[in-house]
């Protein structure tokens, strides 16, 4: 009997690591384009909210590029060891968040801008092209032959070519030169060892050569890590969105296999079919072969979904989710495969969250994961309905009448305005 009750709790407690395994990544950004604005600090306004975040099944924070920038909001860094030049707030505030984070059972991840850097001085021609650190000991000061040749306004004609595209507003950094790797990669194992940083969200990673990539993610090992790679999608002569986006998926695809396949891609795609399925095309989510378009259909466990961000949605709004359909977003990222990601305004301040709660809820509950299965039901004008794991049902659209897609062993878990999610019962 006692060897019974041994292998018993032997099974179980397998059991039990494998469901922690699979427990579902969720990532939520953790700032917008007017954070750097806030009163009082976004590092100590964010703090009062952990709590809430946290409560939503959220493992992850991404939060906003920590170092001294040019802009306000960090994308034009310059000194990268100086955290207390931020806008967002100081070192010690910093900090402090990373801790709560942690305190709450989550991540925090890194916004981290490498591609460009900018310049701190005027060199003999009066260019901004000696660069500081911002420690005592002269770590990332560089000079004129760290920046690539190419670029054209900050060239010296030292550095290499740049191994990828050009980034007009700063100088773009030679990370083929060992130095610029070895230092960078010293900064980020810093911002992990010492400031607390668990992972990484690559900005602007088109900016230099997927090998690059893999190069810091395996010299940080972080445990999570994102890439920005923001193409494009296909649109026809009239202006149209195509229907076949592969090609699109296909490009971020293979920039995750070039980098060496530890890092995921935000899933653009998925983002640009959605946003323009949900006004009464929903038939764009299901592909020639019958998955779902996006990322997710091919690549799921290395796709981030997203419904908006601080580029895309907040007050720039370079490509937003029509916003009164931003529910029907959330009902497809948070039920399909994919790590999704949920944004701050929409959570906090668009009053979605008890949605999002709901449908995080529905997610854990059912061990819906990255790596899950689609089964696409219909995907018409008007409704969108899609089995996922067999556990979970999701149906978006305003069409009415279901005929017998949902099986009467199937219950209404969560519910809105045009969309609906079945979740099956135990027997
Ligand atoms: C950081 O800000 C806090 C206030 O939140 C202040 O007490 C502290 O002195 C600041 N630290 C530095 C290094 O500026």
């Amino acid at each position: 009997m006692a060897t019974f009750l041994t292998f018993f709790w032997m099974i179980f407690s397998v059991s039990t690591f494998f469901v922690s395994l699979s427990t579902s990544t969720l990532l939520f950004q953790g700032f917008n384009w007017e954070s750097s604005n806030k009163q009082g600090g976004w590092y100590n306004s964010l703090i009062g909210v952990v709590p809430d975040i946290a409560a939503a099944g959220v493992t992850h924070i991404w939060l906003p590029p920590p170092s001294h920038s040019v802009d306000s909001q960090g994308y034009l860094p310059g000194r990268l060891y100086d955290l207390d030049a931020s806008n967002y707030g100081n070192g010690s505030e910093l900090r402090s968040l990373i801790k709560s984070i942690h305190d709450h059972g989550m991540k925090a991840v890194a916004d981290i801008v490498i591609n460009h850097r900018t310049a701190e001085k005027k060199d003999r021609r009066g260019i901004y092209s000696i660069f500081e650190g911002g420690t005592p000991d002269g770590r990332l000061d560089w000079g004129p032959s760290f920046i690539c040749r190419d670029d054209k306004k900050y060239s010296d004609g030292t550095g290499n070519l740049d191994s990828g595209e050009p980034y007009p507003m700063a100088p773009d950094i030679d990370h083929l030169n060992p130095r610029v790797r070895a230092e960078l990669s010293d900064w980020l194992n810093w911002l992990k060892s010492d400031v607390g940083f668990d992972g990484w969200r690559l900005d602007f990673v088109k900016g230099f050569a997927a090998r690059i990539t893999k190069f810091y993610v395996d010299r940080t090992r972080p445990d999570f890590a994102v890439g920005e790679i923001w193409n494009s999608l296909s649109y026809g002569k009239d202006g149209e969105l195509a229907y076949d986006q592969s090609r699109h998926r296909n490009e971020m695809a293979a920039w995750m296999k070039k980098a060496g396949g530890a890092v995921a891609a935000v899933d653009f795609t998925t983002k640009g079919i959605l946003q323009a399925a949900v006004e009464g095309e929903l038939w764009r989510l299901r592909d020639a072969k019958g998955r779902p378009p996006g990322l997710i259909g091919i690549r799921p466990e290395s796709a981030v979904t997203f419904v908006d961000n601080h580029d895309t949605g907040s007050t720039q709004r370079h490509w937003p989710f029509p916003p009164e359909k931003v529910s029907l977003g959330y009902a497809y990222i948070l039920t399909h495969p994919g790590v999704p990601s949920v944004f701050y305004d929409h959570f906090f301040e668009w009053g979605k969250k008890e949605e999002i709660m709901k449908l995080s809820a529905v997610r854990r509950r059912n061990g819906i994961a990255a790596g899950s299965k689609v089964k696409i039901l219909a995907a018409e004008a008007d409704l969108y309905v899609a089995m996922i794991d067999g556990k979970i049902i999701t149906k978006i659209g305003a069409e009415m009448d279901l005929g017998n897609l949902i099986p009467p062993d199937f219950k209404v878990a969560a519910d809105g305005n045009d969309f609906a999610v079945w979740e099956k019962q135990a027997c």
